[in-house]
């Protein structure tokens, strides 16, 4: 059978689509759809699917289209709920709950008929936390719905009727900053954090800070500086904004500056705007243990058994922090811990180099350059403790080096559901460091190694433990998964000295068919070329994804380039597999 999926992105939730329907043994064409309904409606026509769903949609699909397929809408909201801002009011005006409902598409958007709907309880969180975890995980359930009753004869779906009093849904306008903006002489520390959680990662709540216009995003609470409301009380060595309410204190993150016509690059508060605040404000220096709200990084240790918590705003990895993961890890294996678990962060276990700092910099090829040096050096690391064991726990998604980072663990372990994307290349056809020539192979073989690098597509945790990416998949469930984790480890403990035993023979042996210092200057000299070429496109697609202007390029688009000789990334692959071997 074959689905078409129609995006306006491959987000998250298309890309969990696409890998469920995938691994499902469905035929999936995926159409990135920005308002050219002729193409689109060219692409549906070739590929004539029997089933046509639109995981993220901020376009209307063609009448054409839906009036000759069915086409199935995911609408991030309960029965009933309508517009654009559905999480955002659901989060700002803090419902107990809230749900996905899957539709199909008519002449009134989020109107259609429902195919299938879910409720979850609400955190209070940002926006893509919840999407990213309760709404794709409820979207995903009513996938697996629409799909039975797809198959069932004479199957028909339920009319919206608002008459039914369990339709509590209602149509909502699309929200706007006069509706996102805090008054901090009256709004209460929980109002503020639901309204900077509202507008988390887009378009962030509008406000003031020095003077300077500013989105805010990524807010937490302070549990014991006060002041007056609104005044700035102190940062964190994290970047963060510590800013007095009417009843306490939150932390602002990061910032985006507003300019007249567009808005600048997400960044850490303080070095958005710590220039124009007063000299005098406070620093707070990050705690070891990370008990601070603002620590990002966190290392405990139970019964010999050390984790280490890395929560990088959006798994982002700039230069500092690598080497500040880098130092955390050092001091973990030179502590009691026997086994040290990579946990990463809930929402992302890591995306790789920064690239939002690399943008911000004066040099973004040298700050590239440093950045992904600064990686590998935490590879190099994890590599090669040899006296110690690894183990990687994905309870979130990982992407490019960030989904390399684990295999340098001896034991990668997966939640359930999570995503992974272990390439580079459609980040402007970077072809990678982090020692993925040799962490890749030596897992999965040179030819599955090349056909992930150049497919550029997500793979779910299953299909990642078929492939032997990863061993282990363990509960759906996030706290089941840290028990399932702690197990895991625990079953380890009194085979650590064989396990490490074997473990340097088998690095002694790698180290001398080739030196892991050759892989990386290896990798390196192919970055050096993505970083300082004038032409690369590495800068432009970085320039692209970091500014959110419209995806240029996709897996899709770079096999149409390829196809045109416009570039041929598979011979650099080649060549590695060449040099590796
Ligand atoms: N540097 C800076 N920001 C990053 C990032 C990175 N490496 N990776 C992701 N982000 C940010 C996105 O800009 C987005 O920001 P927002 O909060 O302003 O919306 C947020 O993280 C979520 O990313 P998004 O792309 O919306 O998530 P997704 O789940 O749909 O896709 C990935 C996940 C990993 C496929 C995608 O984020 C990606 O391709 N990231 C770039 C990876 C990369 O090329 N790293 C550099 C080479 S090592």
């Amino acid at each position: 059978m074959r689905v078409s999926l129609i995006s306006s992105a491959f987000n998250s939730m298309t890309q969990r689509f696409y890998v469920e329907l995938v691994d499902g043994g469905y035929d999936v064409a995926v159409e990135l759809h920005s308002g050219n309904d002729s193409r689109l409606c060219e692409a549906i026509s070739i590929f004539k699917p029997d089933l046509i769903i639109a995981p993220f949609l901020t376009k209307a699909i063609p009448e054409d289209i839906w009036t000759k397929h069915v086409c199935i809408i995911v609408h991030p909201g309960i029965e009933g709920d309508r517009g654009p801002s559905s999480l955002d009011w659901a989060i700002q005006e803090r419902w107990g709950f809230w749900g996905v409902t899957l539709l199909q598409a008519a002449r009134e958007m989020d109107a259609g008929p429902i195919w299938a709907t879910r409720t979850f309880p609400m955190r209070l969180a940002p926006k893509s936390s919840i999407y990213r975890n309760e709404v794709i995980e409820a979207a995903v359930e009513c996938l697996w719905e629409v799909m039975e009753k797809f198959h069932t004869p004479g199957f028909r779906p339920r009319p919206l009727d608002y008459s039914n009093p369990e339709v509590v849904g209602r149509e909502c306008p699309s929200m706007k900053q006069a509706d996102r903006g805090i008054d901090w002489e009256t709004h209460s520390t929980t109002e503020v954090l639901a309204r900077i959680c509202a507008g988390d990662g887009v378009p962030g709540v509008l406000d003031q800070i020095g003077g300077m216009p500013v989105f805010l995003h990524n807010a937490c609470v302070e549990s014991q500086l006060t002041g007056q409301p609104g005044e700035i009380l102190a940062f964190a060595s994290t970047g963060a904004i510590c800013r007095a309410t009417i009843d306490g204190a939150i932390w602002i993150g990061h910032l985006k500056p507003k300019f007249e016509k567009s808005a600048g690059i997400k960044l850490p508060a303080a070095q958005v705007a710590g220039p124009l605040l007063p000299s005098t404000v406070p620093t707070i220096e990050a705690q070891a243990d990370g008990v601070h709200a603002t620590d990002e990084i966190r290392c405990e240790i139970f019964d010999r058994i050390g984790f280490l918590h890395f929560e990088f705003h959006n798994g982002a990895m700039s230069t500092s922090q690598c080497r500040l993961l880098l130092e955390a890890f050092k001091r973990l294996a030179e502590s009691s811990a026997k086994i040290i678990v990579l946990m990463g962060g809930a929402d992302h276990w890591s995306n790789g180099i920064h690239l939002n700092q690399i943008e911000a910099s004066e040099d973004p090829s040298s700050e590239s350059w440093r950045n992904i040096n600064a990686m590998d050096d935490l590879v190099q690391e994890i590599i090669t403790t040899t006296d110690r064991l690894v183990v990687a726990a994905l309870g979130s998604g990982a992407g490019a080096g960030g989904a390399i980072l684990p295999l340098a663990a001896d034991f990668v372990v997966s939640r359930e559901g999570v995503l992974l994307n272990p390439h580079y290349k459609n980040m402007g056809w970077l072809y990678g460091s982090e020692y993925w020539t040799y962490l890749l192979p030596r897992r999965v073989g040179w030819d599955c190694a090349i056909e992930l690098s150049e497919n550029g597509l997500p793979l779910s945790a299953n299909r990642a433990k078929q492939l032997r990416l990863v061993d282990e998949v363990m509960n759906r469930d996030r706290a089941a998964f840290v028990e399932e984790v702690h197990e895991f480890a625990k079953s380890k403990l009194n085979l650590v000295p064989y396990l490490t035993a074997k473990k340097r023979l088998r690095r002694q042996a790698d180290e001398q068919k080739k030196p892991l210092a050759a892989y990386r200057q290896h990798e390196l000299r192919q970055m050096y070329k993505n970083f300082y070429s004038p032409n690369s496109p590495y800068h432009l697609a970085r320039i692209t994804f970091v500014r959110k202007q419209p995806a240029c390029w996709s897996p899709l688009s770079a096999r149409i380039m390829e196809s045109v000789g416009l570039i041929n990334s598979e011979d650099e692959t080649q060549d590695s597999r060449l040099a590796a071997e």
